[in-house]
């Protein structure tokens, strides 16, 4: 076990050394030494760990409804779709909210200036492969099965052999975990696989004839939600999995349950595609039951609706048996389940619209690990740009010119790459000690903003019975792309009025759950953030507190950004 308690990491990081930038993070990253032993790619590459303490019932159904409008983060489309009946339901109330006059800047057009780092025109085929690339995220309650589908998926696609599935098999067994040999594959440490639950997010590949997945398993259980928010921050698409088994589905489905977390987070972070995939269908209190499919169902559509998913065009259900492998690879037989007429799982993920992305934009790449190999290698997933070989970018905050020198997808290199796709680059001009994560590798001519403080429009959650009042002095752990930093609240902007949706010219010194409200925050050492506007998976946030959410929101100004040295 690799991680630690990264709700506390920043308060133990060597603040004297933070003009240097050269203290490497206290949080700790399996896949370093994993992958620094052997430069052999590896399959199952773990994301940055954190989080282990203790914590109180992670609850944030109160996201529910009102939580994408207010932030704006939903199109106008699925604001249409949410029912005045949901609306209701909703707790606490609170408003939508329109950009704040105060704090709407001039848009800086980041994709406006050429990208001279390249010199060439990137072509299709320097990618090597002309396969759409997907990152799909596996999220849902401890237990659901989502490691075991993982490992499903990928032995189906024969990225792992029979003697390694038998040996998995056998160390299950001896393990008194005999149904858990599939989720071995995907969880690859020793106390996962002793305690049969996934900590850090785990990382594989498979490809179709139409598509190149990356896969990334996250933790169901509620003490790992920020790795869970790591894994989904770099999705285009989740898996949202869901136990059939009796007593199973409801308890994930309850206030607190980590299947209401997960969807309405996983919204958030921008992960607006959702396959819900009802497993263990197979069981015996299932039985392939078309009964308690429709019952899940038309129990989760009204609440994935609340949190603000387009349940017609984004949400698509379907029945599986994660370990038997059934409606996965290919179709049901009628034997097994005759009423089920839909797609199977490859089907749907094979199906799913690609998010448009600009190539030409500005060069983006929050760093989710690092490791040194032959030189430094930083891993991560191309927000915005593309990169190709020779290619001089700049790692940020620290302004250290870089030389793209290799390039891998998956486990092959590359000349050039899109955006969207999870790479290892390996960069020359900077000591792998000089990077942590949650740096972002960077076009030189349009680098990343650097930031001791921005403004944002938060989004108040629950906040913690004992700290039920939020105001200026308020600390918390500030989660955006990768970086995980603390955070404190310098003063409270104005609110929103929840009525109106306009901001209240009124002095604000304190706000309570459910407010919407524009605050300054500051972090105590230099992060990478853009605005929402320009950058929405670089702009969006969650504020967490002794491992709850207690906020959501989005960076709308840089109030000390233009002309000074913070950039
Ligand atoms: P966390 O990582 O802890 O959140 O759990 P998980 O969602 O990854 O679940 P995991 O794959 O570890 O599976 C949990 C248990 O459910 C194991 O005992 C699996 O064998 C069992 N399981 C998973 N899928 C199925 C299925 O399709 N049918 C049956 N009967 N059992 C399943
Ligand atoms: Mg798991």
């Amino acid at each position: 076990m690799t991680s630690v308690g990264t709700e506390d990491a920043s308060a133990d990081h060597d603040w004297e050394h933070e003009d240097k930038i050269i203290e490497p993070p206290k949080f700790a990253f399996s896949a370093l030494s994993a992958a620094s032993a052997e430069f052999v790619p590896k399959q199952y590459l773990k994301v940055a760990a954190e989080a282990k303490t203790e914590v109180p019932k992670a609850d944030t159904e109160h996201i529910a409804t009102k939580l994408e409008e207010n932030l704006n983060l939903k199109d106008d489309e699925e604001q249409a779709e949410a029912t005045e009946e949901e609306a209701e339901k909703a707790a606490p109330p609170a408003a939508s909210t329109p950009e704040p006059a105060t704090t709407v800047e001039e848009p800086h057009a980041p994709d406006a200036v050429p990208e001279e780092e390249h010199h060439e025109e990137p072509k299709e085929e320097d990618a090597g492969d002309s396969r759409q690339h997907l990152n799909v995220v596996f999220i849902g309650h401890v237990d659901a099965g989502k490691s075991t589908i993982g490992g499903q998926i990928l032995y189906l696609s024969d990225m792992v052999d029979e003697r390694t599935i038998q040996k998995y098999e056998r160390e299950a067994k001896d393990k008194n975990r005999d149904s858990w040999y599939m989720a071995y594959i995907m969880d690859t440490n020793e106390e996962e696989r002793a305690k049969g639950k996934t900590v850090e997010v785990g990382r594989a590949h498979f490809e179709t004839e139409k598509t190149r997945f990356t896969i990334l398993d996250a933790p169901g259980h509620k003490n790992y939600v920020p790795n869970m928010i790591s894994g989904a921050s770099q999705a285009d698409v989740g898996v949202l999995v869901i136990s059939a088994r009796k007593g199973e589905f409801e308890t994930g489905f309850e206030r607190g349950g980590q299947t209401r977390e997960h969807a309405q987070l996983a919204k958030t972070l921008g992960v607006s595609k959702l396959l819900v995939v009802v497993n263990k269908m197979d069981d015996p209190s299932v039985e392939w039951s078309k009964e308690r499919f429709d019952e899940i169902e038309k129990k989760i559509v009204p609440f994935l609706k609340s949190c603000g998913y387009n349940t017609k065009k984004d949400v698509q259900f379907l029945p599986i048996s994660g370990l038997f492998g059934s409606n996965m690879k290919e179709r049901m037989t009628k034997s097994t389940c005759p009423w089920w007429d839909g797609p199977c799982l490859f089907e749907a993920l094979d199906a799913v619209e690609l998010p448009l992305r600009d190539p030409k934009g500005s060069f983006r790449m929050p760093l989710i690990d690092k490791f040194r190999d032959m030189g430094t290698v930083v891993m991560g997933k191309i927000e915005s740009g593309s990169v190709r070989r020779g290619d001089t970018l700049m790692v940020m905050p620290n302004k250290a010119q870089v030389k793209v020198v290799t390039v891998y997808r998956d486990n092959d290199e590359v000349n050039y790459a899109k955006p969207g796709e999870n790479l290892r680059i390996r960069i020359s001009g900077v000591e792998e000690e000089d990077i942590i994560p949650g740096f972002v590798l960077s076009s030189v001519n349009r680098p990343i903003p650097a930031v001791l403080e921005f403004d944002a429009q938060l989004q108040i959650l629950e906040l913690l019975d004992h700290k039920a009042i939020f105001t200026a002095g308020y600390k918390a752990i500030l989660h955006i792309h990768s970086v995980v930093e603390e955070c404190e609240i310098m003063g409270l902007i104005h609110q929103i009025d929840p009525k109106t949706k306009k901001p209240i010219r009124k002095k604000v010194l304190f706000v309570k759950s459910g407010a919407v409200v524009v605050v300054r925050i500051q972090v105590s050492q230099l992060i990478c953030v853009e605005k929402f506007e320009d950058f929405p998976q670089l702009g969006r946030f969650t504020l967490r507190d002794e491992g709850k959410t207690v906020a959501i929101g989005k960076v709308v100004k840089f109030p000390k950004l233009e002309g000074s040295s913070q950039n």
